[in-house]
């Protein structure tokens, strides 16, 4: 059986005070509506629409980046009437479709495979949760079987409803055919006048189809719809990330000070000190250390390496086996290979730096002429002198040393020792001099 996914996101979310469309807002590195995407992908979707207002191109840029189809829902009428509008979308599709909103972050592919398979039991299925502060929750009401009698409104709510604490979450699994039969038949006559997905398992049960209540828990349901609940979204966000990579062999000592990324890949017995930032796009490899204050985007940590503390990998930094990236060292573009030394107070850019090769503090690869980048190429095991400047394009050979100081300007062979600096000149007793000299004229 096909599974497909329809997630609405064409509301304003006016409260995030932003231009950025809501649903694009990041957590752990990712769009809100990305995380949607990949938990409905995660439990087999193989199609998936999401919904989106007139002006939401930047949306439907994203869907499509994904791998998602998106339609357009012209006036916001509810939640119904915005399912609706993916009707067309899947007008081939044979299978069962889920539902849901495009700014639940935290909602988990369990909880979508949950309802996948509740739906196969029942023939239609809704998520439920035990909600701490009720609130505004649509109201889950069940019937002597445990099975869904109705869900209310809490705008449409008596008080005896409003005293449930099962709320609606906001993901229904039901038939593709028969799930658009009944949205293109809501009715629209309750307090707010909208088309109320809630309205559906009504109608599916005028088809005789019953509807089964999948669990889970509160959190997972959190919307975000205010900057204040984007930051809490993130928090359990992380704790998630963190707990996960305790539980994989990751050791942190101060674990609610390290950063994640949503594809953040550390293998076991990598140590994490406090206060770092993985960034997207980032591997590190077993038994490596990411010290203090170092952060990390788009880049590989090889076996057994030391990064940090106050290190700064960027896109494309490769560190290899046993390689030392130091504190204040930049590294972008560049694979440091095996063994090789850059401890302190340097910038590496658009460069191989060889196996055992040693860099020394203030090192800078001058990468960039204000219109171009060149590359820099240090072969293994070459030396360069603290303080060197090396102006790209350059090759230092293997073997090479650089004396400190030194401005770079042309290639350097293997083994050959290159003096880039003007020749130190020492004049005895000129110091005195100069002081007795500076000291009379100030008196006058
Ligand atoms: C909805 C549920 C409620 C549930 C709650 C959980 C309905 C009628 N009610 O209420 O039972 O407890 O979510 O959070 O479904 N959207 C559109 N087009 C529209 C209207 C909404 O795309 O015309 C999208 C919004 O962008 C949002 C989602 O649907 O992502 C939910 O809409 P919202 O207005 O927040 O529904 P609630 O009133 O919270
Ligand atoms: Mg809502």
């Amino acid at each position: 059986m096909g599974k497909a996914a329809v997630i609405l996101a064409a509301g304003m979310g006016t409260r995030m005070k932003s231009v950025t469309p809501k649903v694009l807002h990041k957590i752990a590195g990712k769009p809100i509506l990305g995380h949607v995407i990949a938990a409905a992908r995660g439990a087999g979707a193989t199609k998936i629409v999401v919904v989106t207002s007139p002006d939401g191109q930047a949306v439907r840029d994203y869907a499509a980046k994904e791998g998602a189809d998106a339609v357009i829902q012209e006036q916001q009428l509810g939640t119904g009437h915005a399912a609706n509008c993916a009707a067309s979308a899947l007008k081939d599709f044979a299978g069962v479709v889920a539902v849901t909103y495009g700014d639940m972050p935290l909602l988990t592919l369990k909880t979508f495979e949950a309802s996948y398979e509740a739906q196969k039991t029942a023939g239609m299925a809704i998520v439920a949760f035990e909600a701490k502060d009720p609130s505004a929750y649509g109201r889950v009401i069940l019937d002597r079987d445990g099975m869904l009698d109705r869900i209310v409104e809490f705008k449409d709510a008596n008080d005896r409803e409003r005293a449930v604490t099962l709320c609606n979450a906001g993901l229904l699994a039901a038939d593709a055919k028969l799930f658009f039969k009944w949205a293109a038949n809501l009715k629209n006559d309750n307090a707010q006048k909208e088309y109320y997905l809630t309205d559906i398992p009504l109608l599916a049960r005028a088809d005789r189809v019953a509807c089964a209540v999948a669990r889970t828990d509160e959190e997972e349901v959190m919307g975000v719809n205010s900057r204040a609940e984007l930051a809490q979204a993130e928090a359990a966000m992380q704790r998630r990330l963190r707990n996960a990579a305790l539980a994989s062999g990751v050791g942190m000592t101060a674990p609610e000070t390290v950063y994640f990324s949503y594809d953040t890949v550390l293998e076991s017995d990598v140590l994490v000190e406090p206060f770092v930032v993985f960034a997207p796009g980032v591997t590190v490899r077993s038994g490596a250390q990411i010290k203090a204050f170092s952060h990390l985007e788009s880049a590989e940590v090889g076996q057994g390496a030391l990064v940090g503390p106050y290190a700064r990998l960027r896109p494309g930094a490769v560190i290899e086996e046993d390689v030392h990236i130091g504190n204040f060292v930049e590294v972008k573009k560049a694979r440091i290979e095996k063994g090789a030394k850059a401890n302190h107070l340097s910038y590496i850019g658009d460069a191989r730096v060889g196996a055992g090769a040693n860099i020394g503090a203030g090192t800078i690869t001058c990468n960039y002429d204000g219109y171009s980048k060149f590359f820099t190429d240090i072969g293994a095991n070459a030396f360069i002198g603290s303080n060197s400047s090396l102006v790209a394009p350059v090759s230092i050979g293997d073997g090479a040393y650089v004396a400190s100081g030194s401005v770079i300007t042309e290639s350097v062979p293997e083994d050959a020792l290159a003096f880039g600096r003007a020749r130190q000149k020492t004049l005895p007793g000129k110091a005195k001099e100069l002081r007795e000299r500076r000291a009379s004229a100030a008196k006058k």
